[in-house]
């Protein structure tokens, strides 16, 4: 499907955005091994998370869905059975790196895959960790690494010290999740913060996963509980419209209940540095998350440097951060950012490729891009790369751009998005 988008401004209004991706991933994989019933309200029904309820539905974990509200029965750590049939998590890294965790401790083999991106997206980094503590699991190599479909055989796991090559969320989380089933204490070291759903939900029913400094620590468990989940909205995509907010001229918008998790502010932080004019109020705490109502409006941007250790906190928003950075007086340089070029697309390249279609003055490194700001970007036609988070930019960019821009491919913004170009359009 391909979507035009014409210039706007005066976006107005206050919304709501999707649930969290990261948190309800957590939730249907630490509900279905918790024991008892857990009952998950503003769960995000995106496709990336809609594949993790089916893997559960496959290894017996009865799951209800009713619009955001979703039911999970519970079967405890040790009630997963075997599939039938190979999981399959569509263009869902969280679901295939975090499954691989669990499924390493499970007392039965089975097969994992994904789509074609899926299946290019480097899993040694899951399975060297997993390895070490006794995992067995095997993948096709591409490239010198290891990657989907994989074979995973459930084995008695040891736990190990170990220390993340690359600050990824998504590997500490796998090592955390297979820790739980593993004979001693498992110590992760992060190079820099990355998201911390995991630890905070797993303590939120029981676990106890220590922080301290860069070193966080678990020790086995014997089960977890159910309890309640709420999701907070998506920081990540509240950022399109937060980032429409301050590029479309006259605008105004308030997002509601967004999670500001402070792994994940690292838009607003930024932004803030940036000179834009965010405001949080109605700052709350649920399920031991964060949450804020947060309030752009227009604002005259500067040009600045992003790297080292924020890059974790705002790795999913760098494409957004681009189009906003074409709009602000000087240069922008985002640097350290090489774990662009494994995401849903190599976003180094297809960020600088569609932005150059709108004009933009913006050149790759090896390790980001640098952005000149100009001020102002022409409408063009482009390609999502079936990559949610480039049809989205592309999309704002479209709204800042002069004329009509045209989002080839847009239907992938389902993947973590459903009704964004609705919401969108609400505002204006
Ligand atoms: C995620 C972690 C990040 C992020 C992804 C979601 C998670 O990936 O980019 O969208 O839910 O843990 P990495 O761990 O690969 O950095």
């Amino acid at each position: 499907m391909n979507r035009i988008i014409n210039k706007s401004s005066k976006l107005n209004g206050t919304i709501t955005v999707p649930g969290d991706k990261s948190i309800s991933h957590r939730s249907i994989m630490l509900g279905a091994i918790s024991k008892g019933t857990t009952h998950i309200s503003g769960f995000l029904t995106g496709e990336d998370c809609l594949s993790t309820v089916s893997c559960f539905r496959k290894m017996g974990i009865d799951i209800q869905i009713d619009d955001t509200n979703v039911t999970v029965h519970g079967k405890g750590l040790y009630g997963l059975s075997k599939p039938n049939e190979t999981l399959y998590v569509g263009n869902s890294g969280t679901t295939l790196r975090l499954m691989t965790g669990i499924l390493s401790a499970q007392n039965f083999s089975c097969d994992i895959t994904g789509d074609e991106s899926i299946q290019k997206r480097p899993m040694d980094r899951v399975s060297i960790p997993l390895s070490l503590m006794g995992a067995d699991i095997t993948g096709t190599e591409k490239n010198g690494k290891l990657c989907a479909p994989l074979h995973i055989n459930g084995s008695n796991l040891n736990a190990i010290e170990y220390k993340l090559p690359v600050a990824s969320a998504q590997v500490k989380s796998a090592i955390l999740l297979a820790a739980m089933y593993a004979k001693g204490e498992t110590t992760v070291i992060e190079p820099e913060p990355t998201r911390n759903h995991t630890e905070i939900m797993l303590n939120y029913l029981g676990a106890n996963i220590k922080h301290d400094g860069n070193r966080i620590t678990c020790t086995p468990v014997k089960e977890l509980y159910a309890h309640d989940i709420t999701v907070p909205a998506d920081i990540s995509s509240a950022a399109y419209f937060i980032t429409a907010g301050l590029i479309c001229p006259d605008s105004v918008i308030t997002i509601k209940n967004v999670g500001v998790n402070p792994t994940r502010t690292g838009i607003t932080d930024i932004y803030l540095k940036m000179g834009a004019d965010i405001t949080f109020s109605n700052e709350m705490s649920v399920c031991g998350e964060a949450t804020s109502d947060i309030t752009v409006r227009y604002s005259k941007l500067k040009g600045t440097v992003i790297g080292g250790d924020i890059i974790p906190r705002l790795i999913d928003e760098i494409p957004i951060i681009a189009v906003a950075a074409c709009f602000a007086q000087g240069t922008t340089v985002i640097k350290d950012a090489q774990e662009l070029k494994v995401k849903e697309s190599n976003r180094i390249k297809t960020v600088v490729e569609e932005l150059t279609k709108l004009g933009a003055d913006i050149k790759e490194t090896d390790d980001g891009m640098v952005i000149n700001g100009t001020g102002s970007l022409k409408g063009a036609v482009t390609e999502s790369h079936n990559d949610h988070r480039i049809a989205m930019a592309c999309s704002i960019a479209g709204l800042a751009a002069d004329g009509k821009t045209q989002i080839n491919n847009s239907q992938c913004v389902d993947i973590s998005f459903p009704g964004y170009f609705e919401l969108l359009e609400s505002l204006m």
